[in-house]
């Protein structure tokens, strides 16, 4: 499972994230909810080593790799879908994901074939240029492209932001398949209904602190949205 231990991470001179600890447990969904601005996404890459720990300390199934590359994360498990729906755009979808079906060698295609399973959708329009689908379509690809590496821990930051509702339903059942099949996830997520109602554990970062945590639930709803003044 992945920790974060009194993690401290900033930009510059400026200080983001002060002293998180986060548990992400091992199957199930983990959420971290905060308004906009409250260090998420800065938590996130801190986690996967796009920016780095100012103290503290990043582990992945008991072993430190605060000090790890990106890619070194990566293979021990860790995969990571940033916010925004990025991909290649002048690459078709069919390409986008054989990058990284490359590399990861004879599993490649057998884990294609599940992450293809996983959004049927995205099976009619492997012909594509990424540029050119849709939001919802460029989300589902950017999950795929990740499951590919194989991980034992996705990160995703805030999957459904700015995608049309047929399509979040789709992405949030996804998420609940990848979950109860045994993967663990660490979520940032706006919508806490949705949030709450699939994850194990949920935290509230409020300007970069964690100021609420516990276990999740549809009945926490009301609480965390009053605790979050939403
Ligand atoms: N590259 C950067 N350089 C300097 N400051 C940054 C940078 N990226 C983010 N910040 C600042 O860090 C703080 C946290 O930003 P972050 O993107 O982590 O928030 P977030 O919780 O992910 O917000 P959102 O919900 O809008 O995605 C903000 O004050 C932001 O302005
Ligand atoms: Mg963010």
């Amino acid at each position: 499972m992945l920790q974060m231990t009194g993690v401290h991470v900033g930009y510059g001179r400026t200080s983001v994230v002060h002293g998180v600890d986060i548990e992400v447990a091992d199957g199930g969904v983990t959420a971290i909810m905060g308004h906009n601005g409250a260090g998420k996404t800065t938590l996130l890459r801190a986690a996967v080593g796009l920016l780095p720990v100012r103290s503290g300390r990043v582990s992945l199934y008991g072993e430190d790799v605060s000090k790890l590359r990106p890619h070194q994360r990566v293979r021990r498990g860790l995969a990571y879908v940033p916010q925004g729906q990025q991909s290649f755009g002048q690459l078709t979808a069919r390409e986008n994901l054989q990058l990284v079906a490359d590399g990861a060698g004879s599993a490649g295609s057998s884990r294609m074939a599940d992450a293809l399973d996983l959004f049927p959708a995205l099976r009619e329009l492997l012909g594509r240029r990424a540029g050119l689908l849709s939001g919802g379509q460029r989300q589902q690809l950017a999950i795929a492209r990740a499951l590919l590496t194989g991980p034992r821990v996705l990160i995703l930051d805030e999957p459904t932001e700015g995608i049309q509702p047929s399509v979040v339903q789709e992405i949030e059942d996804a998420i609940g398949t990848l979950s109860a099949g045994g993967l663990s996830v660490l979520l940032v997520e706006q919508h806490v209904g949705f949030a709450l109602g699939a994850a194990g554990q949920y935290y509230v970062l409020e300007s970069g602190r964690v100021t609420r945590s516990g276990a999740g639930g549809a009945d926490q709803e009301a609480d965390v949205r009053a605790a979050m003044a939403l």
